[in-house]
């Protein structure tokens, strides 16, 4: 069947009182726009149009719009008049039109899916998809006659009397065939609000003769439709449990799923356990079997096959391989990589860093612009001097180094193999492989110096002593 989808984005949204239009508002970290263009993608349309107002630009830069064209509606007159802008990108289309609202974002493509099987095996003209609301709040109640059939779709403020108590409503989904979008121009204006509703088709299309029906599928969760900020929080909480409960049907374990967030393009491995206050956000790739402890955050990164990350931990825009440890209280900043079986220990900040294998930073130390080899030892307290105030600078530390406690690498410098920094040293020439550097002044002891200054202190003059 060859199908177009058209998706309404162009309302003002004053309800959400914001300055950034709608459908941009994010759900789970995405813009809700974003979400309903995934799922039309999903059905693989010819097709995909998105009406805008005059926010369209805005849009194009916001949401991945490969494939997809834009279509502006001047200005906000209504969703009948959206979709009648819409009909400009489809001209030379033949075929079923789905139209989505910009502000459904948990519509699935199954959904969509059963909408245009029924449509199709029915030969409908026009099908409309219900839900059956809790509170049918503001949505458009569905008008049955006697014998169960669609006859309109009243808005709320034109429900009158038990019409209002109606609680099967309208999603906001629709298949259109050509003979049923091309009524689209003949809606009438709305009296009350001055705007052409999309709704009164079903009655223009039954007046016609076009064979119109609505089925009820899908659930209230799936059609929450986003108008006000709490509904946002709302749709968001809703996607976040659907997520969930996916990574847990493939074996991820949750100590405390309400209190973690797991970003929709984020994915687990089974095996894996993440700990109550957890952030996974962006293009986040876990392995299997990772342990991921407390109030960790953990951005556009990739983590290895049982790696640990302890907790209070930030990686962004990184890699932690197979078997390392990273934390608790590491910051893993953009562009580092924490080698298989590596060990980054508490207070340790890394960034672009190449840590080697099983090579090891376990405290309070900051690597920057650096390329670990393998089997390295980086004591306590050492720093790599990457910056002269101007520049940024490299330092090489190779395999089998090892770094006494409270170095300094001034930096550009390179440590070569096997080499060994005596603790306490501030090194800024290169050190040839397998040697030995020490810098740091010779230790003098004074015998019997704190007697000496005893003594020292009881001769002098009364009155000169400090008040306690
Ligand atoms: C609409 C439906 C209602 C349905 C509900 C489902 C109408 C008249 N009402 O109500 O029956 O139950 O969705 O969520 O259609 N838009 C435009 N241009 C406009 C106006 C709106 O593109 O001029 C877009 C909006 O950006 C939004 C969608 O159309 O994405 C729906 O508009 P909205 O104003 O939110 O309609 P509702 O009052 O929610
Ligand atoms: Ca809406």
């Amino acid at each position: 069947m060859r199908t177009a989808c058209v998706i309404l984005a162009a309302g003002l949204g004053t309800r959400m009182k914001s300055r950034l239009p709608k459908v941009l508002h994010q759900v789970c970290g995405v813009p809700m726009l974003q979400h309903v263009i995934g799922t039309a993608r999903k059905i693989r349309p010819e097709k995909i149009i998105i009406v805008a107002g005059k926010h369209i630009e805005l849009m194009r830069s916001s949401v991945d719009a490969d494939n997809v064209s834009f279509e502006l509606q001047r200005e906000a007159k209504g969703t009948g008049h959206a979709l009648r802008c819409a009909r400009r990108g489809l001209k030379n289309f033949r075929g079923v039109v789905v139209v989505l609202n910009g502000d459904t974002p948990l519509v699935s493509p199954e959904t969509v899916r059963k909408l245009l099987s029924r449509h199709k095996k029915n030969a409908n003209d026009l099908s409309v998809v219900s839900f059956i609301a809790g509170d049918p709040g503001s949505y458009g109640r569905i008008v049955r006659d006697e014998s169960g059939h669609i006859a309109s779709i009243i808005e709320k403020k034109d429900a009158v009397g038990v019409q209002k108590k109606i609680n099967e409503v309208n999603s906001g989904m629709y298949a259109f065939s050509q003979r049923a979008l091309s009524l689209v121009d003949g809606i009438p204006v709305n009296r009350k609000k001055g705007e052409y509703y999309l709704t009164d088709i079903v009655e223009l299309s039954l007046s016609k003769g076009l064979r119109t029906s609505a089925y009820c599928l899908g659930s209230e969760k799936e059609f929450i439709g986003v108008n006000t900020k709490d509904e946002l929080t709302r749709a968001s909480r809703l996607m976040q449990d659907r997520i969930i409960r996916k990574w847990i049907g493939r074996g991820v374990n949750f100590l405390d799923p309400g209190s973690v967030f797991i970003h929709p393009e984020a994915s687990l491995g089974k095996g894996t356990t993440v700990y109550p206050g957890v952030l996974i956000e962006g293009h986040t790739r876990v392995s299997e079997g990772v342990a991921i402890y407390p109030n960790v955050r953990i951005s556009n990164s990739s983590i290895g096959e049982s790696a640990t990350v302890r907790d209070s931990t930030v990686i962004e825009d990184s890699t932690v391989r197979r078997g390392a440890s990273v934390g608790p209280f590491a910051h893993v900043r953009p562009g580092s990589v924490v080698g298989a079986g590596a060990k980054i220990g508490n207070f340790v900040e890394l960034k672009k860093a190449v840590i080697g294998k099983k090579s090891k930073a376990s405290h309070l130390s900051y690597l920057g612009d650096t390329r670990i080899g393998d089997g390295v030892n980086i004591g306590a307290g050492t720093i790599t001097c990457n910056y002269d105030g101007k520049k940024k600078h490299l330092t090489v530390i190779d395999d089998g180094v090892f770094v006494g406690s409270d170095s300094q690498l001034v930096a550009p410098v390179r440590i070569g193999k096997n080499a060994y920094i005596a603790a306490g040293s501030t090194i800024t020439k290169n050190v040839p492989a397998g040697s030995l550097a020490l810098s740091r002044v010779k230790q003098k002891n004074v015998p019997g110096w704190k007697k000496k200054k005893i003594a020292e202190g009881n001769n002098k003059p009364a009155g000169s002593k400090k008040r306690g």
